[in-house]
């Protein structure tokens, strides 16, 4: 085959993680929800030789902005750029290896993108220009979308619900189930007034989004819950707001003055613009990006947490179908939330008021590892329901399955080798492999086979538990082989041993770089591998005799032990 045929047959991958709003900064409820899986499967891909983009970047408008700005005396720009920066900070910290991190007040191509995904589904005809009551500020001359304004539910009568869903009985709030609403900006009780805004029927697109669920790759429970929805019947949802924060309504009408796009409308083309910033970047043009937004070739996946379900599953693909020139995402990748229990206390939601919330700045500012972090994170992944976040579980995997089974394993090993046999991987011969070290082999294979499946099937937890099984498996087999003993008596059989647990080592190696960079490329490391050159096969097809073999760094301090340094 021509090197022309091979390129084209490489595999093109977009990857986005959900936009966070950009006015906190990550806990470890969102990295473990959205950015370490999609990072770990980024990091898969590349090795695995695709043409992979991985897109994200804050989401900076919307009334959660606004508010911070109010609370904070800030514009909204100053607070979306303040925490846009902090954002791209934790997440490099936590080895997040976006190829962007832009944001949709700043990626220069966003607003027009926006812009014309909008008019293009005006002009097919798609809106219905409708006027609704909505609550109103006098005292500030605004009127208070969705968390603008506060009050009692309805239905249940629990104070302080939020304009658009009351958290007790999960029921939708409007202007008439809303008792004693107050505007948030002044505190004064907020009056009702007309307004106009163009609204999308999702039902028209109820066809499309079904079509879609059916291939599209998503959890088992994501699609249970998003057919449900589609059986209840899909609503008109207005794609407009009136707000000062936003991009324009692009319409010469009277009534879009003063009127921005709907946070949720240019939330999502987003992950569209900054990939054609990516583009520019890159020193091409912006169209460069169709080669993964329209061509057939591609795949696109957005990997989001369980609260961007319907945006992702029927509204983001409803307005895709209803602009036409984009291709709909190949799957949408959900985890479920943490719940948090800390030491002595009961499991609770993880919530920034009442302080359970493990930020990802304070963990790494306190020396954290984070592949420690990514790690636990992994282990516990609400792939298939809600999991608990349990620090002192975090450290009990860390010494147990991170320094024990693995980091021990690795450092005992490369160590007694080059103390016994010298600075490379030993050469064998043939007659002294036994039945043991044939099965160690193919136990790498099969590791290799089902990682790779679990991999591809966006099982992260199970695939990451797989790799840890063969690193069990690979001190067994020290254990039985004993070469500490042997070596007296039988150097050649001690040499064979060594080959073949320095030849699992390296598959673990390279079978870990996506879960835990940091470590595993000092594993891959030790073999003197430079890891741009690393390739996912190589974890089963490296051949590594007379490799030069260098002792890695102890990959795992135990935690909690000793006394804490600085
Ligand atoms: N900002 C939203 C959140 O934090 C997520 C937006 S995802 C995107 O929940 F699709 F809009 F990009
Ligand atoms: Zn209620």
């Amino acid at each position: 085959m021509s090197a022309a045929a091979t390129a084209s047959k490489k595999r093109k991958v977009l990857v986005t993680a959900a936009l966070p709003y950009s006015n906190n900064r990550p806990h470890v409820g969102h990295l473990g929800g959205a950015y370490i899986p999609a990072d770990i499967y980024v990091r898969y891909l590349r090795l695995a030789g695709a043409d992979v983009r991985f897109v994200c970047g804050s989401d900076d408008h919307g009334v959660a902005i606004m508010i911070t700005a109010e609370k904070e005396g800030k514009t909204p720009a100053e607070v979306a750029n303040y925490y846009r920066a902090k954002q791209a900070e934790d997440f490099a910290g936590m080895g997040i290896s976006f190829d962007i991190y832009s944001g949709t007040s700043v990626c220069p191509l966003h607003a027009a993108q926006s812009q014309r995904f909008f008019r293009h589904i005006h002009d097919k005809g798609y809106f219905e220009k409708q006027s609704s009551r909505q609550f109103y500020d006098e005292a500030r001359a605004a009127f208070l979308p969705d968390r603008y304004v506060k009050g009692e539910c309805g239905f249940c009568g629990t104070p302080d619900q939020n304009g658009d869903q009351c958290e007790n009985c999960g029921k939708m709030l409007d202007v008439d189930s809303l008792k004693n609403a107050r505007s948030v900006l002044s505190g004064e009780p907020a009056v009702v007034k007309d307004t106009v805004h163009w609204f999308l029927d999702l039902s028209r697109f109820g066809t499309e989004v079904e079509r879609w669920l059916e291939t599209a790759k998503v959890r088992e429970q994501t699609k249970a819950y998003v057919s449900g929805l589609l059986s209840t019947g899909l609503v008109k949802r207005a794609m407009t707001r009136d707000l000062s924060w936003g991009i324009p309504v692009p319409l010469q009408d009277p009534d879009a003055t003063g009127k921005v796009l709907y946070v949720w409308f240019d939330a999502p083309i987003g992950y569209i613009s900054f990939s054609q910033e990516l583009c520019q970047r890159a020193g091409q043009s912006a169209s460069a990006a169709d080669a993964w937004w329209r061509s057939d070739d591609a795949e696109v996946y957005h990997f989001i947490g369980e609260d961007n379900t319907v945006f992702h599953c029927i509204i983001w693909i409803a307005m895709l179908a209803a602009e036409g020139s984009t291709r709909l995402p190949n799957g949408v990748i959900v985890n479920h939330f943490f719940n948090m229990q800390l030491p002595g206390g009961a499991v609770e939601k993880i919530s920034k008021s009442r302080g359970t919330a493990v930020w990802i700045g304070d963990y790494l500012e306190a020396g954290g590892d984070p592949d420690t972090l990514r790690y636990y994170l992994t282990s516990i992944a609400s792939e298939k329901s809600r999991s608990v976040f349990k620090p002192d579980d975090l450290e009990h995997r860390h010494n147990g399955e991170l320094a024990d089974t693995l980091g021990n394993l690795v450092n005992r090993i490369t160590s007694f080798t080059i103390k016994h046999c010298g600075p490379n991987v030993p050469e064998i011969d043939a007659d002294k492999i036994t039945d043991l070290d044939r099965a160690l082999e193919a136990g790498l294979r099969s590791t290799f086979d089902d990682v790779t499946r679990e991999l591809e099937g966006h099982s992260f937890k199970a695939a990451l538990e797989r790799v840890m099984q063969f690193a069990r498996e690979c001190n067994k087999y020290v254990d039985e082989k004993a070469p500490w003993s042997s070596r007296k008596t039988d150097m050649e059989a001690t040499k064979v041993t060594l080959n073949y647990v320095l030849h699992a080592i390296h598959g673990l190696g390279v079978m870990l770089l996506p879960f835990i960079p940091g470590a595993a490329s000092k594993i891959v490391g030790a073999f003197g591998r430079d890891l741009p050159s690393v390739q996912w096969l190589d974890a089963v097809e490296a051949r590594l005799v007379g490799a030069p073999l260098s002792q890695p760094p102890i990959l795992f301090q135990k935690l909690g032990a000793q006394p804490t340094q600085k």
